[in-house]
């Protein structure tokens, strides 16, 4: 297989000094220059591999930012990613069926039930602060075009009074959030979800006490408000704490910790947590005359004793909005929370449907987006990290550097081929980037070194054998590296695949250092005697330990394929197949029938819905690997399930498991009718309030049992709250 580095020297080979002697001057430098760009361009030659590496990578990004809400790259990185993954696919010729994921996330979580929004939420267009400071002109373009005079008086027709003005707020780095009352009381708030439908996320509002749960002010009539929930520094940093001194991972940054905080399945443990929220907007009223400017609007919802940006400026012209964007790229990290960016509004309210929309955002507001915050350090040295597919990754290890609040001392540097493009070398002066996300990126040289140039690893830095080189990357071509042994038994136990608790990154390096554990069926034929004498593993531990391993052998064929790291063999596709075959064997059978040239074991895979061939060739390639039948064979002997498993019944997060105490009379249910309901879902009712409680649904005339939940501190609810738990 070619390198990108074997090209280059191909290429220059037909320039001797001889040669160039016989060609005209003009003709040859003309060539030269031909040649230089074809290089260049050749440096980086796309292939079907790196297309499919790249949304292996998009699914693991997107799967980390969607689901998990704990993202590992900046927004920015994300980007680049995915319009390479573009570029190439084009290049490739694609077909669309066969593409990553066309359509852009969204924060469903599973678990919660989906609502649709009254009104669509829409997201902001942007304009982005880069290095060059050209954001204040795109924000003047804007002003002058889609939101501004030029548009306005062209194609609507303004009111005599019309007021141009602009509110300039801080763009809060949180989470979408809409939440409705009615008659004074919240009964309902959901995420964004996918703008269209929001997940409900009411009992974890509720229980977090970020929102009043009554506004007696709204009590004439409906409203619904939307905002930013975000998570304030003080509360991130007393979260952490007590997460790492219970033994936990502590939470990435600030936003994550929202999102993932908000998706907890036990509303009850939102209580107390430090979430805050800024309302900003209302998407409609009913029985409310509004006030017509936004200025006067967030005046009026913080009378009515709701949390709302203080920092808002009504200014008169978009030279000044500029400036009051501008001036919190250093005001921004004095506020006690995280903000992303500015927001630019017109403030008169009558003007915004005037405007309309696209799809995507409205054209009566714009971000102004801050650029990821980025330093220069030192580079010490770059090291290659092996992944679980034996790829070798470049990391750059730099003198420590304070980014974004954390301290820096390695970043990505994603390829080796970036590390070619940039000439790195010892001593480099580079510049470093961190957007939110935990691991920040190289982005280039500002300064070169003295020292001598990285070259690529021509030995695994873990287990010695000497790597090979397919396309761009370059890999440890054994399979018993303890390197690899470990990330590939990590991701077989993580969360998403068997889920076996407890069994995080330290055990398993003991596991494979110290027990010899090589394969995922050694995983559950582990013993009590093989457990002791683990650093961090008391007898308590090691017992909660191989419970969790005895209960994960019973979950099915679909977690254990996405657990044996097979190339693309992600969530969805191991979902379909094992909803699809039915069992381990069964897909044996077809791998076999693929390998023996019957031709319809493909047609079998491609008839799926979205396997397009080239999945399906590569899945039977990878399900004909010698050693899998092992793999199988072993597990099935552990006494792990290898047949698909039906999905377990359903789980309603904030009522499963949960214990209530009904109280009062409830509009519409009585008492019995709503017990039967909630233990339908998986709850418990019990008779007297106790610190056991988790919820309290009070009624009318509810008495001393409301009084004992507020001395308590226990989450009160009304029936149409405790309805939207349920899903109605
Ligand atoms: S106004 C059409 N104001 O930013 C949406 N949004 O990137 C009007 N955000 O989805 C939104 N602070 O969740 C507005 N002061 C602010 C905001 C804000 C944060 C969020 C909002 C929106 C996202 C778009």
């Amino acid at each position: 297989m070619q390198t990108a580095g074997v090209n280059h020297g191909a290429r220059m080979r037909p320039f001797t000094s001889a040669q160039l002697l016989v060609i005209q001057r003009g003709f040859a430098l003309l060539l030269i220059f031909c040649l230089a760009i074809g290089t260049l361009l050749a440096a980086d030659i796309p292939t079907r591999a790196e297309l499919d590496h790249l949304a292996l990578q998009l699914a693991h990004h997107d799967e980390l930012y969607y689901q998990q809400a704990q993202p590992e790259i900046s927004d920015a990185a994300y980007d680049q990613l995915r319009a390479r993954y573009a570029a190439i696919a084009d290049e490739l010729h694609v077909p669309a069926a066969e593409r990553y994921g066309q359509m852009p996330g969204n924060d469903h979580a599973a678990g919660f039930t989906q609502v649709a929004h009254r009104v669509p939420m829409l997201s902001l267009d942007k304009v982005i602060y880069d290095h060059a400071g050209t954001a204040p002109e795109r924000l003047i373009a804007w002003y002058d075009g889609a939101a501004g005079r030029k548009n306005l008086r062209e194609r609507h027709d303004l009111p005599a009074d019309a007021d141009l003005s602009l509110l300039v707020e801080p763009k809060i780095d949180g989470v979408s959030l809409s939440c409705t009352y009615r008659a004074g009381r919240l009964v309902q708030a959901l995420s964004r979800g996918d703008g269209v439908h929001g997940d409900d996320i009411t009992a974890q509002i509720l229980a977090s006490g970020a929102v009043p749960a009554q506004v007696p002010a709204f009590t004439a009539g409906a409203i619904e408000i939307r905002g930013e929930i975000y998570l304030p520094h003080a509360a991130f940093r007393s979260l952490n704490e007590q997460l790492v001194a219970s033994g936990n991972k502590p939470l990435v940054n600030e936003r994550n910790g929202c999102a993932g905080l908000i998706k907890s399945q036990d509303a009850s443990t939102l209580a107390g947590k430090g979430l805050r929220v800024f309302i900003y907007q209302v998407a409609w009223a009913e029985g409310f005359v509004l006030p017509t400017s936004q200025c006067a609007l967030i005046r009026w919802l913080g009378d009515c004793g709701l949390p709302v940006i203080e920092l808002g400026q009504r200014v008169a012209n978009v030279q000044e909005a500029a400036a009051y964007c501008t001036s919190f790229l250093t005001r921004r990290n004095d506020l006690g929370y995280d903000i992303d960016g500015m927001v630019v509004k017109l403030d008169d309210r009558r003007l915004h449907d005037r405007l309309g929309a696209t799809a995507h955002h409205p054209y009566w507001c714009i971000a102004f987006k801050f650029p990821p915050e980025r330093i220069s350090t030192r580079l010490l040295g770059v090291t290659a990290q092996v992944g679980r597919s034996g790829v070798l990754t470049p990391v750059a290890e730099l003198e420590p550097v304070t980014l974004a609040k954390t301290t820096v001392r390695r970043a990505s540097l994603h390829n080796w081929t970036k590390v070619e493009r940039l000439r790195l070398r010892l001593g480099d002066q580079v510049w470093v980037e961190k957007a939110g996300e935990i691991i920040p990126q190289v982005l280039g040289v500002a300064e070169a070194g003295l020292g001598a140039r990285i070259a690529r690893p021509t030995h695994c830095p873990v287990c010695g054998q000497e790597t090979l080189t397919e396309d761009v990357f370059i890999f440890c071509p054994n399979p018993l590296c303890p390197a690899q042994r470990k990330e590939r038994l990590g991701h077989f136990a993580s969360r998403r695949c068997l889920d076996i608790a407890g069994c995080g990154d330290a055990l398993i390096a003991q596991l494979v250092d110290d027990r010899g554990v090589s394969s995922p069926a050694q995983l559950f034929t582990l013993t009590a005697q093989q457990l002791t004498g683990l650093t961090h593993l008391g007898d308590q531990k090691a017992a909660h330990f191989l419970a969790a391993i005895a209960q994960a052998k019973g979950r099915g064929l679909a977690r254990v394929l996405a657990g044996l790291g097979l190339r693309l063999m992600g969530e969805k596709l191991a979902d379909k197949l094992s909803a699809h075959f039915g069992s381990a064997q069964a897909l044996l059978n077809l791998a076999q029938r693929f390998a023996e040239g019957d031709t319809t074991a493909l047609a079998e895979l491609t008839a799926l819905q979205d396997i397009g061939e080239h999945t399906a060739r590569l899945t039977l390639q990878e399900l004909h690997q010698p050693t899998l039948r092992q793999v199988f064979a072993e597990l099935a002997a552990a006494g792990v399930t290898l047949t698909h498993v039906g999905q377990r019944t359903r789980i309603v997060p904030g009522v499963t498991g949960k214990t209530f105490v009904l109280t009062g009379t409830l509009p519409t249910w009585g008492r019995k009718e709503a017990a039967d309901f909630i233990k339908a879902a998986g709850g418990r009712c019990a008779d007297a309030v106790t610190r056991k409680t988790d919820f309290v649904v009070v009624g009318t005339e509810a008495g001393t049992k409301r009084d004992k939940a507020q001395e308590l501190g226990v989450t009160i609810i009304d029936e149409a709250a405790l309805r939207r738990m349920l899903g109605q």
